[in-house]
């Protein structure tokens, strides 16, 4: 597995592999990788000939309290991870790389609505760094195919509503998230929590679970989302949003609607603030 960091040598690459009519396959990343990342360059080689990697740690996506500074950067063991996964290309860009005429600066894409709810109100403008840097990523690579995780549920939503509102030639993958054995799912930021914090987080992913039971059995949605509030904050977290909305586009949904619907939860713990969701099988 190469490496590229400016956009002169990755489009290089890419235009090479595209003339020999290639398919392409983007995995988006911030690096410190785990099996979840992996999981997305293991889905894009089964859909593409090639699979590029991006690692970049995206300033605009971060608030000013946020974790930007100290994110966890890892490359050296990202390079070997992706390479053991089957990766064909691995960009790291510098931030002057993306943003040419500085962060402040740069075009910016945003994505109403869909952006307006739940993370996109505790974290102001999150959204609009994502969809600017996926935008200007899908430029740069080109690819034909590109994999984001369902556990950023919200997130898949903003792209996929981008590449169809802007008719970008790129299909989206969403794939499954991966999770340790006692349910929590993975995410970089779980190693802000100590080893017992981790064991007990595994109670998110049964909160979800209780969600869907309550939604089976017809409770109500301000019933449910009452339940799982209390639960967690029992469990010591200090809960952002436990909420069920319509998978679709994160609306409120009726009362007596029972499908197409998402549990999603956000709640710190600690240093670590988790999220995690659950589209309801009913
Ligand atoms: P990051 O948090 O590094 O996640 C990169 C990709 O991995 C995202 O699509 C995310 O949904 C997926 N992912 C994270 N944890 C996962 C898990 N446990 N199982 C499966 N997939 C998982 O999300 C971002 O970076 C950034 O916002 C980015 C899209 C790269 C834009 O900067």
């Amino acid at each position: 597995m190469d490496s590229v960091i400016t956009p002169g040598e990755l489009r290089a690459r890419v235009d090479a592999w595209r003339r020999a009519g290639a398919r392409v396959g983007l995995v988006p990343t911030m690096g410190n990788l785990h099996a979840g990342h992996y999981s997305l360059v293991e889905i894009a080689r089964g859909h593409c000939d090639y699979v590029v990697a991006s690692v970049f740690v995206n300033p605009t996506q971060f608030g000013p309290s946020e974790d930007f500074s100290s994110y966890p950067r890892t490359l050296d063991e990202d390079r070997n991870g992706l390479q053991a996964h089957g990766c064909d290309l691995l960009f790291t860009p510098r931030v002057s790389d993306v943003y040419p005429f500085g962060a402040p600066a740069s075009v910016r894409v945003e994505v109403p609505v869909i952006s307006a709810t739940l993370e996109g109100v505790l974290r102001p403008g999150h959204f609009s760094g994502v969809a600017t840097v996926v935008t200007k990523l899908f430029n740069l690579v080109q690819p034909q195919v590109a994999v984001f995780g369902q556990k950023d549920f919200q997130q898949l939503l903003v792209i996929r509503r981008l590449v169809s509102d802007l008719a970008l030639p790129i299909e989206i993958i969403g794939a499954p998230t991966r999770r340790e054995a006692n349910g929590l799912a993975m995410s970089s930021r779980n190693q802000y929590l100590s080893p017992e914090e981790r064991e007990h987080a595994g109670i998110i992913r049964r909160t979800l679970e209780r969600m869907q039971a309550g939604v089976r059995q017809g409770d109500s949605f301000a019933a449910i989302e009452q339940a799982a509030r209390e639960a967690l904050e029992k469990a010591g977290f200090a809960v952002d949003y436990a909420v069920v909305r319509n998978a679709a586009d994160l609306s409120e949904p009726e009362d007596r609607r029972r499908e197409g619907l998402v549990a999603l939860i956000a709640a710190k713990l600690g240093r670590a603030r988790l999220i995690d969701n659950f589209l309801l099988d009913l």
